[in-house]
């Protein structure tokens, strides 16, 4: 079996998390690795021992051996390293959120499918032992119609940092909770309900927090709600909160974040599901009994989503999530700050 050349671009936390999980499977190997940080750069490499390293990701994307490329770059260089990563003939997976907004993702998307390469974004949760279970109770019928979703992800006090503080300069994150954990917990729900098609969506973001840190820039929201229709009759109410005063039903989490929840709920005409803890509340003859579930796998998300990129890579199994995904998810992005600018509900085009 040939091992799938694979480039990392950006060695913080999810560069590394990729990197382990390169290692862990027999089919990837970690070719090269780009961080313009030689420190940081230096140490993955010591720890991760990838063939070549660089700089400048451009080198690591013009290599011809060079088969896909992982990019956890800040989320301004998603865009222009995932699209140079196309342009030179490799497949990318890119961390989330896949872009600052639709009009990226649209490029993205129009560019992997005139090359025929896969275009996959980073969300290792769809891969957790829980949701992958969960997946699996709602195939198997056990909800009946889901009509609903309720998806959360808040802190009380974990506003992010990242190298020079870029995840609360809007011209660098392209928005705060909303784009960095609301996007998570958006693509969790919205997953386990099938994908389907936004139609519109009202919404509300504040900023309220700011102070909690002290950085040079914070233009961004540390909070937003959203309530996002589809077009099979359902809805999505989104939840999320990088800061806020949270009561005490929210569990504690580790220190730097506070009071925290990343869960989802979905309910069904035959039953409603929880991720977390991963239970579901069932109608048994018009009684409604609660049956808490054991996750089937136990499996490292990260790796799990790894494989499911490289199969998909050499043809052999789909992939879990595409560039088509990618976009509507970016355009509930641009939804929910646009909405929240007007002051009313908003189509999505
Ligand atoms: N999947 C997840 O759960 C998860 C978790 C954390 C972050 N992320 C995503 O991963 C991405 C990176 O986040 P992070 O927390 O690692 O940020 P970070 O700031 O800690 O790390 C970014 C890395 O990119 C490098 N970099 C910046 N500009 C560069 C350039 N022009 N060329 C080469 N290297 C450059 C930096 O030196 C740094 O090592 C973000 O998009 C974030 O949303 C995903």
């Amino acid at each position: 079996m040939k091992q799938l050349n694979i480039g990392i671009i950006g060695v913080g936390w999810p560069g590394q998390q990729h990197a382990k999980a390169i290692a862990a499977l027999p089919n990837t190997r970690l070719h090269s690795c780009a961080d313009n940080d030689p420190d940081r750069l230096n140490t993955f490499v010591k720890e991760h021992q990838p063939g070549v390293a660089f700089i400048d990701y451009h080198d690591l994307l013009h290599d011809p051996e060079l088969e896909a490329a992982i990019v956890c770059l800040p989320n301004f260089l998603h865009f222009p390293a995932s699209l140079t990563a196309l342009e030179e003939g490799k497949h990318v997976l890119c961390e989330k959120p896949p872009t600052m907004n639709a009009a990226e993702m649209k490029v993205l998307r129009d560019e992997a499918a005139k090359r025929s390469l896969i275009y996959f974004f980073g969300r290792q949760f769809r891969f957790t032992p829980a949701i992958r279970t969960a997946h699996e109770i709602i195939t198997e019928g056990r909800l009946g119609r889901i009509y609903r979703a309720r998806a959360t992800w808040v802190r009380s006090r974990g506003i992010p940092g990242g190298i020079g503080s870029w995840f609360t300069d809007k011209k660098c994150s392209g928005g705060g909770a909303l784009i960095d954990i609301g996007v998570h917990a958006l693509d969790t729900a919205w997953y386990l309900m099938g994908t389907p098609r936004p139609t519109s969506i009202t919404a509300k973001v504040f900023r309220n927090f700011a102070h909690f840190v002290s950085v040079p820039i914070f233009d961004v929201e540390d909070e937003a709600h959203a309530f996002i229709r589809f077009a099979n009759d359902t809805f999505v109410e989104l939840e999320t909160s990088w800061a806020a005063n949270l009561t005490d039903d929210t569990p504690v989490g580790p220190e730097w974040v506070g009071r925290e929840s990343n869960n989802a709920v979905l309910f069904g005409t035959k039953g409603t599901l929880r991720v977390k803890p991963l239970t579901l509340f069932e109608d048994q003859n018009g009684k409604l009994v609660t049956v808490p579930l054991e996750p089937r796998y136990s499996d490292n998300s990260f790796e799990m989503q790894l494989q499911n990129f490289a199969h998909a890579v050499r043809g052999e199994r789909p992939a879990i999530n595409d560039a088509e995904q990618a976009f509507e998810l970016m355009e509930m992005i641009d939804g929910i700050y646009a909405s929240n600018e007007l002051g009313r509900e908003v189509p999505i085009p």
